[in-house]
């Protein structure tokens, strides 16, 4: 019989220590160590085995052939957009988000249109029974042939359930509620959902089944449980937006199969969650036509251009320090447009609390929105307002110059879109390049001489 070793693991990033420490030397994190109790096992060394079930051997990468990237696609196109063109058969998926957020919703629903499409699907749940399921499904009008629910945490009964039914598909809700027994940490610690995960990993690549994790996320916006998590399987996908609205954005964070740049938007609604087809007509929505602060942004969100309104509300600072507040921009992004203004286009912004927000709870990280933040400041600084039908794109540098972004042609034919007369973007950007007629491109070189086109 194996000796037993105790060890302290931060549950956060989890670092192993031999002895309990109040604040995890890797990531600072306090009282964040739990001890855990392993037996080690004495597990036989398995051959690691191809996607049919073959051992791997050495090969040269002469012999190696391509196999034919074979993709199923859901009747959600926003979820095809993320994963790369649609679910990669034995792929494994990780689902994050906040809790309530909608992430069950959205497994539930894919599960029912890849049943329908001919796919069995077993989804596990440790958080709800099977009454509680279905009755979702029912709210969601899912169709339930081909699809199995199957209340349970324990890993070898899932195993088991599995092999009995060979699935193609299986749901696991979430990872932080299942249970590997010989382990002796508990249910929902750093030891349980790696070895949780390695096992689900496992089943992925010798059964060729795509298995989608639900992981709940911590405080700190991150997936509960390490780091390490993310390495070991295929995709990342994190579930957000703000509950006090029915957008969600579904974000790829980590993607084998494609690119990490899409997002795809989701409405909820009492009957599921619906694809949301034009979302730069959901981010206008809203405009109050005629308000100061506020500029239109044709941001690149992957491969797709979506018109973004960003809200600035600068106002005399009472007393100490003048304030920088933003949500959905990058706070150090405000602060060096906000000082480039003070310093090229004499606002005096030293004394003045700010306000910034990206409109409908996205998050915009890009260069090219900096004119439009730049725009909307000025806009509400001076108390004058923007023409509705303008909208903003470039980079602004320290010099105060208004930088070439990527993507121009297909930002100002959105912009044309949706009906904007007039669109700023960087002078350079438009050498050899032939603007649609709908829209007046206007170029400019610096941030001053944006400011004095837009206000006069
Ligand atoms: N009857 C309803 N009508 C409309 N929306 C509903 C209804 N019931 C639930 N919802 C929406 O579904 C959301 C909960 O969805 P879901 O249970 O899929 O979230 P989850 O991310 O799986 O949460 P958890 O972390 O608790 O598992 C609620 O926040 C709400 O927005
Ligand atoms: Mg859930
Ligand atoms: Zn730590």
């Amino acid at each position: 019989m194996a000796k037993n070793k105790t060890r302290y693991i931060c549950q956060e990033c989890g670092y192993v220590s031999a002895s309990y420490l109040g604040r995890c030397p890797n990531c600072g994190a306090w009282n964040s160590f739990i001890e855990e109790t392993t037996t080690p096992t004495q597990a036989a060394a398995q051959p690691r085995v191809t996607t049919t079930g073959s051992k791997i051997q050495p090969q040269k990468l002469t012999d190696v052939t391509i196999e034919k990237e074979n993709r199923i696609k859901t009747q959600l196109g926003e979820l095809n957009r993320v994963l790369g063109g649609g679910v990669v058969p034995g792929s494994l998926i990780l689902i994050g988000g906040d809790p309530g957020i909608g992430k069950s919703t959205l497994l539930l629903q894919v599960s029912g249109q890849l049943a329908q499409t001919g796919g069995k699907v077993l989804y596990v749940s440790g958080e709800e029974s099977a009454s509680q399921i279905k009755m979702r499904a029912g709210r969601l009008t899912v169709a339930d042939s081909g699809m199995y629910l199957y209340p349970e945490t324990d890993m070898p009964s899932i195993q088991a359930a599995i092999d009995d039914l060979q699935p193609d598909y299986v749901v696991i809700d979430s990872v932080q509620t299942m249970n590997v027994p010989d382990m002796n940490s508990a249910v929902g610690s750093v030891s349980q959902i790696r070895e949780v995960t390695a096992e689900l990993m496992r089943i992925a690549k010798a059964n060729q089944i795509t298995i989608f994790i639900v992981g709940h996320v911590t405080k700190d916006g991150s997936i509960a449980g390490p780091k390490t998590l993310e390495h070991m399987v295929d995709t990342v996908l994190y579930f957000e937006g703000d509950m006090h609205h029915t957008y969600r954005i579904l974000r790829s964070v980590k993607n084998r199969f494609g690119s990490t740049n899409e997002i795809g938007i989701f409405e909820m609604h009492q009957n599921g969650l619906e694809e949301v087809a034009n979302p730069s007509e959901i981010f206008l929505e809203e405009r109050l036509a005629g308000a100061t602060g506020s500029a239109v942004v044709v941001s690149m969100e992957g491969t797709r251009p979506i018109l973004v309104e960003i809200q600035a509300l600068i106002s005399p600072t009472m007393y100490g320090n003048a304030k920088r507040t933003s949500s959905g921009l990058d706070h150090n992004r405000v602060s060096l447009i906000m000082a480039v203004l003070e310093k090229r286009a004499n606002l005096m912004l030293q004394n003045q609390d700010a306000y910034l927000k990206a409109t409908g709870g996205v998050k915009l990280d890009e260069p090219a929105i900096d004119l439009a933040m730049a725009v909307a400041i000025a806009s509400s600084y001076r108390d004058q307002e923007i023409l509705p039908t303008d909208a903003f794109v470039g980079e602004i540098g320290l010099t105060g110059e208004v930088r070439r972004v990527n993507r121009i042609e297909d930002r100002i034919k959105e912009a044309a879109k949706l009906g904007f007369k007039r669109i700023f973007v960087p002078k350079n950007n438009l050498n050899g390049f032939n603007p649609p007629d709908k829209i007046e491109v206007i170029g400019v070189t610096s941030v001053g001489e944006a400011l004095h086109k837009v206000f006069n």
